[in-house]
């Protein structure tokens, strides 16, 4: 097997918390409290709850040291400050080891609604409180296991795509009522909104070869949606050794975005309303 040499914890800074300002802990402020307004009847339980659990309510921007002392005793999860996108085998050893690489700027006051790379609120506020529950925990380090073993041995494309189409944007299903649980979509107001309620896009059940099989928009509102049942569903669908999706994509042409097919189960159409299931 190739070993590359790597070290993920060389990538590890320090958060130097006492340097943020108080404007860039106002920015904090504003974006958590537009956001809690939109996302307390929106985003799955164990979002909220692990909101308390870490007590990431109305305080600015999380010292990590402090965070990390409630995290790490309920999941052996724990915080750690990178300066930026860190290199795929480096992110997927991190995970491996439990360790959330989060960015340790904030946007600046003109960012306010859109930002580019992701900051530290989305990585921390979008990321971190669904470190709290068990399954969820146990799925994010089994997703850095998977790409620990298909690292220099297959294309990363698919790969990606699970963790954009269910870490970052993903939907789940909650007595009877579908909520946000992706990051992506739980840092932005706007998302949290459209994901949910938009009559546009199509929202699918999660299944793991059509997702892996998907295209996505990184400049836009998602046009398809995959809605698990419980984290369980998506953990142990990650357990498995992912080499026979591999090799089955490998000459299969990708779905775009906004394209149902044959095996679908729909939740909803895109311009339809919502099919409860
Ligand atoms: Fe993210």
């Amino acid at each position: 097997m190739n070993k590359p040499k790597h070290n993920a914890n060389s990538w590890i800074i320090e958060q130097k918390w006492e340097n943020y300002s108080q404007s860039e802990h106002d920015i904090w402020l504003r974006l958590y409290d537009r956001q809690y307004e939109i996302l307390r009847s929106r985003a799955c339980k164990p979002f909220l709850d692990g909101l308390d659990a870490l007590d990431l309510h109305g305080r600015g921007i999380p010292d990590f040291r402090q965070l990390n002392q409630a995290l790490k005793p309920l999941t052996g999860w724990e915080v750690v400050a990178v300066p930026g996108l860190v290199p795929d085998i480096e992110f997927f050893d991190l995970l491996a080891n439990r360790k959330f690489p989060a960015g340790r700027f904030i946007r600046k006051p003109s960012e306010f609604d859109y930002i580019e790379a992701p900051d530290i609120f989305h990585d921390v506020y979008g990321h971190v409180p669904l470190l709290t529950n068990h399954v969820f925990a146990d799925y994010m380090q089994a997703y850095g296991k998977g790409g620990q073993r298909a690292y220099g041995n297959f294309d990363l494309k698919q790969l990606a795509r699970l963790y954009w189409y269910s870490v970052e944007f993903g939907l789940i299903r909650e007595n009877g009522a579908m909520k946000i649980y992706g990051a992506g979509i739980l840092s932005s107001p706007a998302e949290s909104v459209f994901a949910l309620e938009s009559p546009s896009p199509n929202r699918v059940e999660f299944d793991l070869t059509r997702l892996m099989r998907t295209n996505y928009k990184i400049d836009d509102f998602q046009d398809i949606y995959f809605v698990i049942d419980d984290f369980d569903e998506l953990f142990q669908a990650t357990l498995q050794d992912f080499e026979p999706i591999y090799r089955s994509l490998k000459s299969a042409s990708a779905f775009s975005p906004n394209e149902l097919t044959a095996g679908d189960k729909v939740v909803t159409y895109g311009n339809h309303e919502y099919l409860k299931k």
